[in-house]
């Protein structure tokens, strides 16, 4: 491997943001999802590792010949698929530079100005958010770490407060702990009690209501060896979890609260929606993403603690040659030692769309699902859940129906939405969350769904 020159960095670098500008430009005209040829080009790729170097503005090339036209398009205004951000200019423009800096986030001295815009990017959120002053947040790749995280930092908060120091003595033998949750509760936050050391019998599901809302009459007794895992955001319905009345129960008895609040949180950001998570800022931890609502590339988690302690009891780690002190350091804060500067770009999107910009986006994503809902509703669709927030489920009279009409717009190319099954029945999911989505692309959207529905002929 040898150092490029100056002319080539310059022509390669010029050469990429050129190809990312076209990509971007022709975004909104590609087939939302690849078509067999493209994906059969694919295997241009599949070649034996070679033994000789290619040139730089090869690899390129050859990256955006076969590689761009075989993406999912889910940042062009018609991908309602999962709940996936779109991408917000400013952040995504900081990210190409913030990639030629190459910075470490790991430890201040590795890049003060990384640590600073990490700061101001974690404070921000929390203000956003409504989060209390005090709470901490750091940057990860994903809600799924940031549950993680803030599931590690209760865990051993709560043996801290038993007396029991798993740092010092581990976790066999420590006083045992157990998980209240919702039946609704994400599958990323069962993935994370697991890595934690929760199996499945210390985890009591509570019955969720017909929106998936935790049932606050159905929570058992709530004491200091106690775990609750609450959710902002159905990942189906988008409903929350009545915050309230669980939080103040859980912690009068001394339990610890986190909240997986990968998209639902950002409904704190609108005056209009935000009684929908009232109580939610007296938890002590919350997980949620950038780069779903607020259209930050990926990856973008945050993980935040209303203690700044509670996560360094956890993730500290200091050796000889690290700079230790009482200075923010994302390495003690978070999984990861070395780690990309993720708040960068989180900054750069907070800074472009300022409060005002960011509420504009939540409240817009909630007009528009329900504009899907009423567009469907008026052509005899079912719509299986109010829609509260960014997601729309809706059905076509039965599950193969449904099934076949999922299956036929995937295939058309023209706009792209999901399956699941709600209550027992198949649906089709729909979620906004794209700075893209416009209100004619919800008229198409609906327009191609309802086209799909007559041509698997059950209209
Ligand atoms: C409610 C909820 N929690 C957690 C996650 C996991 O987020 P990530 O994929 O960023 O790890 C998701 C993803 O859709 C989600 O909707």
């Amino acid at each position: 491997m040898h150092p490029a020159g100056p002319d080539e960095v310059s022509a390669v670098l010029a050469d990429a943001a050129r190809r990312a500008a076209a990509y971007r430009r022709a975004a909104p005209d590609r087939p939302v999802a690849p078509g067999p040829a493209e994906l059969a080009a694919l295997t241009a790729f599949d070649t034996p590792l070679p033994q000789e170097p290619t040139s730089v503005a090869s690899v390129l090339e050859q990256l955006d010949r076969v590689g761009s036209p075989a993406t999912v398009v889910s940042n062009g205004g018609r991908y309602f698929g999962f709940v996936t951000g779109g991408t917000d200019l400013a952040a995504e423009a900081a990210a190409i530079l913030a990639g030629a800096w190459d910075q470490n986030v790991a430890l201040p001295v590795m890049s003060p100005v990384a640590a600073q815009l990490d700061a101001v990017a974690a404070r921000w959120v929390c203000e956003l958010l409504g989060l209390p002053a005090g709470a901490t947040a750091t940057f990860c790749g994903g809600a799924s770490v940031a549950n993680l995280s803030g599931i590690l930092a209760g865990r051993d908060a709560l043996l801290a407060r038993l007396g029991w120091d798993v740092g010092e003595q581990g976790l066999w033998g420590a006083p045992l702990l157990r998980v209240v949750t919702g039946t609704e509760a994400h599958v990323s936050v069962h993935k994370a009690l697991r890595l934690a050391g929760f199996g499945r019998r210390q985890v009591v599901e509570v019955e969720t209501d017909e929106a998936g809302r935790v049932r606050a009459d159905r929570m058992p007794a709530l004491d200091e060896r106690t775990l609750v895992v609450l959710q902002a955001g159905n990942v189906n319905t988008g409903a929350s979890d009545p915050f309230d009345p669980v939080v103040g129960r859980a912690h009068d008895g001394g339990a610890w609260v986190h909240v997986d609040g990968a998209f639902g949180l950002w409904a704190a950001v609108s005056p209009r929606l935000r009684q929908q998570l009232a109580g939610v800022e007296g938890a002590d931890s919350w997980a949620t993403d950038a780069h779903k609502w607020l259209n930050v590339p990926y990856d973008a988690g945050i993980a935040i603690c209303a203690r700044e302690e509670d996560l360094r009891r956890v993730f500290a780690a200091d050796a000889a040659y690290l700079v230790a002190g009482a200075v923010r350091a994302p390495m003690h804060l978070s999984v990861q030692m070395s780690q990309r500067a993720r708040g960068i770009e989180t900054w750069a999107a907070l800074l472009a769309n300022g409060r005002q910009g960011i509420e504009e986006l939540v409240e817009r994503c909630c007009a528009l699902a329900r504009q899907f809902a009423d567009g469907l509703a008026a052509a005899q669709a079912e719509v299986l859940a109010p829609v509260v927030l960014n997601q729309v489920l809706v059905r076509f009279g039965d599950d193969a129906t449904t099934d076949a009409v999922i299956a036929a717009v995937q295939a058309g190319g023209r706009c792209w939405a999901g399956g699941t099954t709600w209550q027992g029945r198949r649906a089709m999911r729909l979620s906004v969350c794209d700075v893209a989505i416009t209100e004619a692309d919800v008229d198409a959207a609906v327009a191609e769904i309802l086209r799909c529905r007559r041509q698997v002929g059950r209209d």
